[in-house]
């Protein structure tokens, strides 16, 4: 900012939207935190129509909103087009805007129960407890996951949950396992969309003190409360074998769980483990593989893999 700044200029924002492919906004942001920009907001939203398809389909976008002050803008707007070339989108496909304006009128724009619209992923139609059912365009066949909004890790949006939830589907659609784990639960996301998906018995646990609380109430509006049981408590906490595990945390917790976590799966069983930065792929995979698990398929989003393990 000039030194001929005046204090209403204190109050005064740049907005900076950036239209990007779906699903890259979250390796985006990341890099904005990562880079000093930490302390812009960002927001994204796409098409109510995005229901009727998947959100990463071809063609669906997302504007992600970051505010900045004034005197950063002309930094953010170089690194933003470094950022891009790096993550590797296309010029044609991605395009910002820029406008001045106050603080007052950004705090309208992030008004994020506005702002977030239901999204398909799969055959699971995700709703917040605000969004009736009855005004969705759902299809025959849908699985409709209603989040319990709340505090704890889980909406649906996030890479690494999408990868855990097209994964689910696919277990489910073959007969789903009569029985599932979900290490880390959060919002009980994955949990209760294993029950929607006919899993008859699923346990969940996470020590973020908000979870069991959140998941349960997940559980509850989606009709699963039977099917389901979650506690406090990290996965040293669970006991048995499963035929089906999913573990969405991050790579340092897999490699040091991936003892724990191969003891938790059933003979013939199958372990998701996702939230692998792909950095850290190399690392993880290795330390699942010391634990006698077979490396079945790797999955990915941005920066994101995932892997499917089986139990000999
Ligand atoms: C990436 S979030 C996943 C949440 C949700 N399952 C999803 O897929 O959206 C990872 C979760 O793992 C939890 N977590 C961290 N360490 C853990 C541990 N040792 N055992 C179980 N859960 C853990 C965190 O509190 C967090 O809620």
């Amino acid at each position: 900012m000039s030194s001929s700044a005046s204090p209403q200029d204190a109050e005064q924002k740049v907005l900076f939207r950036i239209t990007l492919p779906n699903l890259w906004e979250e390796s985006l942001t990341w890099l904005i935190a990562e880079h000093g920009f930490g302390s812009a907001i960002g927001e994204s939203s796409y098409p109510l129509g995005a229901v009727d398809t998947e959100i990463d389909a071809p063609g669906l976008e997302t504007e992600l909103r970051v505010l900045l002050e004034l005197d950063q803008a002309d930094a953010f707007r170089d690194a933003l087009q470094l950022w891009m070339a790096d993550l590797g989108v296309s010029a044609a496909d991605w395009s910002f805007q820029e406008q001045q304006h106050g603080l007052e009128e950004h705090f309208q724009i992030s008004d994020w129960q506005a702002q977030w619209k239901p999204f398909r992923c799969g055959h699971f139609v995700v709703h917040a407890d605000f969004q009736p059912l009855e005004e969705l365009p759902t299809k025959a066949g849908d699985i409709p996951l209603q989040l319990k909004t709340g505090s704890a890790f889980g909406t649906g949006t996030h890479p690494t949950t999408r990868l855990a939830l097209k994964t689910l589907q696919k277990w489910c659609a073959g007969g789903p396992p009569p029985r599932l784990l979900d290490v880390g639960t959060g919002s009980g996301i994955l949990a209760v969309a294993a029950a929607l998906g006919g899993v008859r018995e699923v346990i969940g646990m996470d020590p973020d003190p908000f979870s069991a609380v959140q998941a349960n109430a997940m559980a509850e509006i989606n009709g699963v409360s039977s099917q389901c049981n979650f506690w406090r408590g990290g996965f040293e906490s669970a006991a048995g074998q499963w035929p089906a595990v999913l573990a969405n945390l991050v790579a340092d917790i897999l490699q040091l769980g991936a003892g724990n976590l191969a003891d938790l799966v059933a003979p013939g069983g199958n372990l998701f483990a996702g939230g692998i930065l792909r950095r850290h792929w190399q690392t993880t995979a290795e330390a699942m593989a010391a634990q006698g698990l077979v490396l079945e398929s790797c999955i990915g989003r941005g920066r994101w893999l995932a892997g499917i393990w089986t139990k000999a």
